[in-house]
């Protein structure tokens, strides 16, 4: 336990108890907006405030299984915005690398699909991609992997990729998990890991979708949990050694950093 709900008394804990070595980490989409990717639900500036263009039934259909098999036009047109290798990852990525680099790091349980965390140098094994990614493709019907560079071309020029297999031919999708989609087996085989953790850290999201939502939950009473986020969410302040730290998350782990006595290595780890 923390002897205060204050950034000093958890940099404390970090680095001076000598029993804070293992930390889990919960992500999503407000880690990586100031890297110019949309999160999906900030009221002006969400994606889903802003997808009128694509003439949807309503926001969250552009990621539904079942409205993808009717019309994947849409989900093409905004994967050309969305899809990795545009955006550079932001102070919150190199915070998480710091703490894979110090050994602190359990996991990172991440909802996001920009691939910015391993491109931030966090090693593949140490992070859970909750919702997928735009790593690997295949075919909703026979599961039939699909190449990347026949995908890229689609996505550049917003075309619908259909399966190789000529006697299937359906639709190919990212592997980003849809509404109406399971979760990848590796989320459940690691959804238990928040019980072993010394501190959880819940940065950028609104833990709205269910089950990623009920991460933080399965972190130990006696176990600190810090937000980073611009709100308030998911009752997080809710028990004794909970930390807010409301605001930009970049700057939250920057606060974080220096009272840890770690901003140097931040800013090194950043630039690279
Ligand atoms: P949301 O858009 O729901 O939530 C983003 C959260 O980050 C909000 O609480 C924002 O206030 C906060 N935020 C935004 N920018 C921030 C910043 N610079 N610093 C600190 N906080 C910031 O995004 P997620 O929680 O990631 O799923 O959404 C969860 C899932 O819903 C996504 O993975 C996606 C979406 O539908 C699928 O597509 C399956």
């Amino acid at each position: 336990t923390l002897s205060a709900r204050t950034l000093p008394a958890l940099a404390d804990y970090i680095t001076k108890s000598g029993t804070c070595k293992k930390i889990v980490i919960m992500s999503g989409a407000g880690i990586s907006t100031s890297a110019g990717i949309p999160d999906f639900r900030s009221p002006d500036t969400g994606l889903y405030a802003n997808l009128a263009r694509l003439d949807l039934p309503y926001a969250e259909a552009v990621f539904d299984i079942s409205y993808f098999r009717r019309n994947p036009h849409p989900f093409y047109t905004l994967a050309q915005e969305l899809y990795p290798g545009r955006f550079r990852p932001t102070v919150a990525h190199a915070f998480i690398r710091l703490l894979a680099d110090r050994g602190l790091l359990l996991k990172h349980f991440t909802q996001n699909i920009d691939c910015l965390d391993r491109e931030a140098g966090v090693p593949e094994e140490l992070i859970v991609e909750a919702h997928g990614s735009f790593a690997r493709q295949s075919c909703i019907e026979c599961r039939r992997a699909f190449p990347h560079d026949e995908m890229l071309r689609h996505v550049q020029a917003a075309t619908v990729p259909r399966c190789l297999n000529e006697t299937c031919g359906g639709l190919v999708k990212p592997e980003i998990v849809f509404f109406g989609e399971a979760l990848p087996n590796e989320f459940f085989a690691h959804a238990m890991l928040p019980r072993e953790a010394d501190l959880v850290i819940v940065m950028g999201t609104s833990l709205t979708v269910q089950p990623f939502a009920n991460l933080p939950r399965a972190a130990g009473r006696g176990t600190p949990r810090l937000l980073i986020n611009l709100e308030q969410v998911g009752g997080l302040g809710g028990r004794e050694d909970d930390v807010l730290l409301l605001g930009d998350c970049d700057e939250g782990v920057r606060k974080l950093a220096k009272a840890c006595g770690w901003s140097e290595e931040l800013e090194r780890i950043w630039r690279e």
